[in-house]
């Protein structure tokens, strides 16, 4: 450095140090002008558990927790999830550190039945009725969704999305080249499944067991239709009756058209069948559209959908939810996650990707692709009906034991025993006399 240059800088230094010493002191706490900054907000860890790890599920997860993170910067989140789709995996190991009083911070639950037998009756929730009111939410979701998160005059918890369980997704290309068109009624099905059979594709991609209860729980609504589907949930309509063997009988003759190996396929293996042309269609969630849509196929382009054969018209509804567990570690970091959940800005960066459409009902619908656009018409105008499998339909115990007949009937085929021990389990869930 030159001289010159060097003694500039030692004046500049003194000036600084004099006008400091000169500057009145500022008292601490003076007040601000108007924050140009958001608030500090919650810290620390926020362990969020789910099982959203395939394709589609993972990053509509990551999308909503940009948000958070755009929110709240200063909260470290824990994405803690256990694989295994439909929660097979993360429900159980969810039940045992609750009951070992280690909740995480937020959890995934299904609304309905899975989230109020399980949590709510059992007192292991804190109620989140106060959030709505705050946040203005009472007016913004269906109030039949509000209903099924009630329990003892308090809602417990919050909804991030309407899925729907009865939609059958198929290849385009290989509908094409069959010169096929998807079919409406289970008739209908038999009659394309048989010409694919007959090409030497598989007709209908299928998974493990709780994909084989969803893939049921549709047959159950396409033979039955929407009221007595519902009245099986409600002890209305008759297990023993001949409709529910005619649905019996659909199902076994469906088994006909799936792969062999579908008791080791997860539902995201099942549903890359389709993409590979291996198999033509699959019944599956739609966050199928998001595994599609994560392997780049577009809505519409390589791949379609319909309502599962004979269902047009039935909406089978479920919903993922977050609560607030009781002890929850951070509990101001959890309630800030629960608004995001719960707000518009949240829903409308997880269900795009997620293939599912937001729970609120002013979600900005030019954010949806066609097919979710074609979802949010039929929730709409449809007649909606709970999810077995997704929590919604039937009680935690109910589901078990109907999860094992299902189990056992596609060992043994036997319609009758089948359907015998579905009567047995709707006596013994206190429904059916
Ligand atoms: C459902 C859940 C969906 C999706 C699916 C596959 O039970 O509601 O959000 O995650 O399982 O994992």
């Amino acid at each position: 450095m030159s001289k010159k240059r060097y003694s500039l800088l030692a004046l500049v230094l003194v000036i600084a140090v004099l006008l400091a010493a000169c500057a009145p002191a500022t008292p601490a706490a003076a007040p601000t002008a108007a924050p140009t900054q958001a608030p500090a907000g919650p810290s620390g860890d926020l362990e969020i558990f789910s099982w959203w790890t395939a394709g589609g599920e993972a990053q509509g997860l990551e999308a909503m927790l940009k948000v958070f993170q755009a929110q709240y910067p200063n909260v470290n989140v824990i994405n803690a999830t256990v694989a295994g789709g439909a929660g097979v995996n993360a429900r159980a190991v969810l039940a045992t550190r609750m009951q070992g009083g280690k909740p995480p911070g937020a959890f995934q639950v299904h609304a309905g039945h899975e989230l109020i037998d399980t949590y709510a009756v059992s007192g292991q929730m804190e109620p989140i009725t106060f959030l709505y009111e705050e946040e203005g939410w009472l007016d913004l979701y269906p109030q039949d969704l509000i209903k099924i998160l009630s329990y003892n005059g308090e809602i417990w918890s919050v909804p991030v999305n309407i899925h729907r369980a009865n939609v059958m997704w198929y290849n385009k290309a290989v509908f094409a080249d069959n010169n096929l068109q998807p079919p409406k009624t289970m008739d209908e099905f038999f009659t394309v499944a048989e010409k694919l059979k007959a090409a030497g594709i598989i007709p209908l991609a299928l998974g493990e067991s709780w994909t084989e209860v969803h893939l049921f729980e549709t047959v159950l609504l396409g033979t039955l239709g929407p009221d007595k589907y519902i009245g099986l949930w409600a002890g209305t309509t008759d297990w023993k009756s001949a409709e529910v063997t005619k649905a019996l009988e659909n199902y076994d003759r469906m088994l006909n058209y799936v792969n062999e190996d579908f008791a080791a396929l997860s539902w995201d293996q099942a549903t890359q069948l389709v993409i590979d042309g291996t198999a033509a269609m699959n019944v599956m969630g739609d966050w199928a559209e998001g595994y599609f849509k994560s392997k780049g196929w577009t809505p519409g382009v390589e791949f379609g959908w319909a309502p599962s054969p004979g269902s047009a018209g039935a909406f089978d509804a479920l919903s993922d939810s977050f609560g607030l567990p009781k002890n929850a570690p951070n509990r101001d970091a959890v309630l800030a996650w629960l608004k995001i959940c719960g707000s518009q800005a949240g829903q409308d960066a997880f269900n795009p990707i997620k293939g599912s459409i937001p729970a609120r009902t002013d979600g900005d619908r030019s954010l949806y692709d066609v097919y979710l656009q074609s979802a949010m018409d039929d929730f709409a105008s449809n007649k909606i009906v709970p999810s077995l499998y997704h929590g919604a339909a039937a009680a935690p115990s109910w589901l078990q034991a109907i999860t094992e007949a299902v189990g056992l009937f596609i060992a043994n085929r036997d319609v009758a025993v089948f359907q015998e021990a579905l009567v047995a389990a709707c006596a013994t869930a206190g429904v059916c006399k």
